[in-house]
């Protein structure tokens, strides 16, 4: 059986029955709609969701339409977004389309603009639907775009060459920030299945209880809130490619269900008695050491050794310093590029090599990736110098608890922790461009702890 996805449309607005009606009518139209009321939600559900398109109104009582649109885009850059806006703010929706919209609608507006923006929205996001390949996916996922030619890097480029012309199962392991999902990305693209669905969840985002029927899809009535029969996600990835991010944090139920996918090849939905043929490639990626997850019982071995067919391990940047001038010389042409400068902004000789030689990139690419692009907006002489990098590296260490001093010799510890805590925090999510689950992440807390601990510093 072939399956045809639908596509999978995030919808906010703060009115209920404009809510309700936009859903109405898309649904009708065969795509799966996920309506929410608040920004905050939305910005929540998208790793889980993992939209292929968002549509929002403009003027929203917990964020405005623009500010969720930059935080959509920093979050993935690819997914559409189109927004809706009264007439008298039409000045907004220019301005949200020069901050990256794709599309937007005045109201009041028919049902069959509606779906014609959608539509033209969705064939611009070829990734999932197109019948060919596009152009800038597989340019930007080039493993060529994959910096670095140290003997480390080289291994991996002919790696990834060498797994991308079958279908083998690929377990990409390194710490935080070491390329993983650029290298599972560039296997897709330059795989013969570059033209089908490349699908990732993260599983340190997705709760539990939603999991299962998130990956297998579910059958109307299945559990309290199946209101229709749904596809999963692995379904949706027919013929392309499915990333498991952060593979060690699946629940061990919902691992020996995917044994099942990866021995058989078929799925049941969840309060389903049909199986499903699917053909998927599987990635896995995680930054823990599986082999002792599995020797603590955490995850299965037999799942182990069905992910582990081809491993590839990302060195941190550390290990392959050699690299790191040419990732600076990368980062500083694209982030150039990127903010509208007339030329590529030069480096100072000396900032290099202390980028080089003496610091340790914690964070890996990503962290230089940031240091690079914070450097370029606060250089105001067309030069990076080298006191400037020493800044954000001290930024950078201030955040460590070793280096921290009362700024004014307070003895209160309450006030000072907290202080850091607010501190750390806020550096944290600058880094990851307010982006929660990572920010979660890296500073190892749920979710939930760090929401509230936004709410208490304010920090929204
Ligand atoms: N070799 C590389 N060349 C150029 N850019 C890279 C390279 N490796 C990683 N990057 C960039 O560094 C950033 C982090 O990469 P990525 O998200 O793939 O890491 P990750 O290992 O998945 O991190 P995490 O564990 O935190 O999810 C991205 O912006 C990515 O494009
Ligand atoms: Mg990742």
């Amino acid at each position: 059986m072939k399956i045809q996805p639908t596509a999978r449309l995030l919808v906010i607005d703060d009115e209920a029955n404009i809510l309700r009606f936009l859903t109405r009518a898309l649904e009708k139209r065969g795509y799966e709609v996920h309506p929410v009321m608040e920004s905050q939600e939305a910005l929540e559900k998208l790793t889980v969701i993992q939209p292929d398109l968002v549509i929002t109104d403009l003027v929203m009582p917990d964020m405005s339409g623009i500010e969720l649109l930059k935080r959509i885009k920093a979050y993935n850059p690819e997914i559409n977004v189109v927004v809706i806006t009264a007439h008298a703010s039409l000045d907004t929706a220019i301005s949200a389309i020069r901050g990256g919209a794709s599309d937007y609608l005045v109201k009041p507006f028919q049902i069959e603009e509606l779906c014609s923006v959608v539509k033209r929205s969705l064939s611009s996001k070829r990734i999932i639907y197109g019948e060919g390949g596009n152009d800038v996916f597989e340019k930007r996922y080039d493993f060529r775009n994959l910096i670095g030619t140290s003997q480390k890097m080289k291994e991996i480029h002919a790696l990834i060459q060498r797994v991308a012309a079958n279908d083998a199962t690929v377990l990409i392991t390194g710490e935080s920030g070491t390329g993983k999902e650029l290298v599972a990305r560039s296997i897709h693209y330059n795989s013969k299945r570059r033209a089908k669905p490349f699908v990732s969840i993260n599983c340190a985002a997705l709760p539990e209880n939603l999991m299962e029927s998130e990956l297998f899809g579910h059958e109307k009535g299945s559990f309290t809130g199946a209101t229709s029969t749904k596809m999963g996600l692995l379904e949706l990835a027919h013929e392309g490619t499915f990333l498991f991010d952060e593979i060690a944090e699946i629940p061990l139920q919902v691992q020996a269900k995917l044994l099942r996918v990866l021995q058989e090849k078929e799925l049941r939905h969840v309060g389903g008695l049909r199986d499903i043929k699917v053909d998927v490639r599987l990635v896995a990626a995680t930054s823990k050491d599986l082999r002792s997850q599995v020797q603590k019982g955490l995850f299965r071995e037999d799942l182990f050794y069905r992910l582990n067919v081809v491993p590839i391990h990302l060195p941190p940047l550390r290990e392959r310093r050699e690299d790191i001038p040419l990732l600076i010389a990368h980062f500083l042409e694209y982030y150039s590029q990127k903010h509208n400068l007339k030329t590529i902004m030069r480096i100072e000789e000396a900032a290099v090599k202390h980028m080089t030689e003496v610091s340790d990139w914690p964070g890996n690419i990503r962290e230089l990736e940031n240091a690079v692009e914070r450097a370029i907006l606060f250089s105001d002489n067309g030069v990076i110098q080298e006191d400037q990098i020493l800044k954000v590296a001290s930024e950078h260490s201030r955040e460590t608890p070793g280096s921290v001093l009362p700024s004014n010799g307070s003895r209160n510890l309450k006030t000072e922790t907290e202080g850091f805590e607010k501190r750390l925090i806020e550096n944290v999510l600058k880094e990851t461009s307010g982006n929660k689950f990572r920010a979660a992440r890296r500073l190892q807390i749920s979710r939930q702890s760090l929401q509230y601990k936004i709410k208490k510093y304010q920090l929204e």
